[in-house]
C-alpha cells in the first residue's frame, strides 16, 4: 500500500473515532439542571427531556472506543502501521504449524528408524498413510490410488520410476517429470501409423504386419533408448513398459497414436517443501503396501 493511502486510512480511521468520542462526550451532560428541564422542543404540546445518556450506556460506549484504540494500537489496521504486536496471519499459520509438529512429532517419531517394509505392516502407520494419502495426493491419485488418465495407477506392477521403497520416497520427495518427445516431425503421418502398430503388437494384440514391421525399424531408430529394445521401459526416464495392457494415457489404437505424435509430459509435483520427511516416510510406505501385500 502506498504511504498516501496508508495515510489516507489512518487520518479517517482516527478522525471518526475522535469524532465519535466528541459526539458521546458532547451528549452527556444536560444543559438544564433538574430532572423535569426540556431541551426546550416542542411539537404540539410534546416536549423532549434534555436527560443524558444512561451511564451503562455511556460507559459500554467508551469501552468500545477504548478497545477499538487498544486493538488498533496491537494489530495491523491503521494503513502499514503492522502493531505492536507483530502479529500476521502467516506468523500465526507458522506457530500453530509448529505446534502441531510437536504435538504429533513424537506419534511419527515412532516410525522414523523403522524401513518402510516394517512400517507397510504396522496398522497404525498405515491409517495414517492413507489419511495424509486422502489430503495430499487423492486429487491426482484418486482416493484408491488407482489413477486415472495421465496420473499413474499406484496400486499396479507396473512403475514408471520404480515401486522400491526408496525410488518411490524419491518420487514423491523430488517430483517427477516426464518427457515423452513429440515425434509427428521425424516420424510424418506413415510412420507413426506403423510404429503405433508396432508398439500396439508389443502386448500380443492383433495388428497389421506390414505395418508393424514398417514401424519396428522407426522404433529401434527412435525408441529404444527409453523404452528399451524389448519395449520393457526404463525407470530411468520414467518411460513406461509398452509390453503390457497398463497405459497411463489409454491403449486403445487413436490414444497410443496421439501419445507418440503429439508427446507426453505428466508431472509430479516436488512434495520435500510441502509435507515433512517423517509424513513421507509414511506415505511411502502407505504406497508402497498398495501393491506389497
Ligand atoms: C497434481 C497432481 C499430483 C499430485 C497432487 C500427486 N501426484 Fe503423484 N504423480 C502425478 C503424475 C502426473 C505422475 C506421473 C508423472 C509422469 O507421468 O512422469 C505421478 C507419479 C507418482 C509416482 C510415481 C509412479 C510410478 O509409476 O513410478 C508416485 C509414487 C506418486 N506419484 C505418489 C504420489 C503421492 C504419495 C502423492 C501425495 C503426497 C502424489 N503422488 C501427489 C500427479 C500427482
Ligand atoms: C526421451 C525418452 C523417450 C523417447 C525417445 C520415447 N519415449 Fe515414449 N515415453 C517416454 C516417457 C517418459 C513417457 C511417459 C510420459 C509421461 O509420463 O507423461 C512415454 C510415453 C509413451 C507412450 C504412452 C504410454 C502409456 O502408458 O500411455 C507411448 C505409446 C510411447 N511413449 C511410445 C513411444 C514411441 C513409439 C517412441 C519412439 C517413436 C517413444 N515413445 C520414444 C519417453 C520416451
Amino acid at each position: 500500500m502506498s504511504s498516501f493511502w496508508s495515510l489516507w486510512i489512518i487520518v479517517l480511521t482516527m478522525v471518526t473515532i475522535i469524532g465519535i468520542t466528541w459526539l458521546l462526550f458532547a451528549n452527556r451532560k444536560s444543559t438544564n439542571a433538574g430532572p423535569d428541564s426540556t431541551t426546550g422542543h416542542e411539537y404540539d404540546g410534546i416536549e423532549e427531556y434534555d436527560n443524558p445518556l444512561p451511564a451503562w450506556w455511556f460507559y459500554m460506549f467508551v469501552i468500545t472506543i477504548v478497545f477499538g484504540l487498544l486493538y488498533l494500537a496491537a494489530y495491523p489496521g491503521l494503513g502499514n502501521f503492522k502493531g505492536f504486536l507483530n502479529w500476521t496471519q502467516v506468523n500465526q499459520w507458522e506457530s500453530e504449524v509448529a505446534e502441531a509438529e510437536q504435538r504429533y512429532g513424537a506419534i511419527f517419531a515412532e516410525y522414523r528408524g523403522m524401513s518402510v517394509e516394517n512400517v507397510a505392516k504396522d496398522d497404525k502407520a498405515l491409517k495414517m498413510g492413507q489419511r495424509m494419502f486422502a489430503n495430499n495426493c487423492a486429487q491426482c491419485h484418486g482416493s484408491d490410488a488407482r489413477g486415472s488418465y495421465g496420473f499413474p495407477n499406484l496400486t499396479d506392477s507396473e512403475w514408471l520410476y520404480g515401486g522400491s521403497p526408496e525410488q518411490i520416497k524419491m518420487s514423491i520427495i523430488q517430483g517427477r517429470a516426464g518427457a515423452m518427445p513429440p515425434w509427428q516431425a521425424a516420424l510424418g503421418d506413415e510412420g507413426i501409423v506403423n510404429v503405433t502398430h508396432y508398439v500396439m503388437s508389443l502386448s500380443g494384440r492383433e495388428v497389421d504386419q506390414t505395418k508393424a514391421s514398417a514401424g519396428t525399424e522407426k522404433y529401434q531408430m527412435f525408441c529404444t533408448s527409453c523404452h528399451g529394445a524389448d519395449g520393457k521401459g526404463n525407470v530411468m526416464f520414467g518411460a513406461p513398459d509398452l509390453t503390457n495392457n497398463i497405459w497411463l494415457y489409454g491403449g486403445s489404437q487413436g490414444l497410443i497414436q496421439r501419445s507418440i505424435r503429439n508427446g507426453r509430459n505428466g508431472k509430479m509435483p516436488a512434495h520435500s517443501e510441502l509435507l515433512s520427511e517423517d509424513k513421507i516416510h509414511l506415505l511411502t510406505a502407505y504406497v508402497y503396501s498398495l501393491s506389497n501385500q
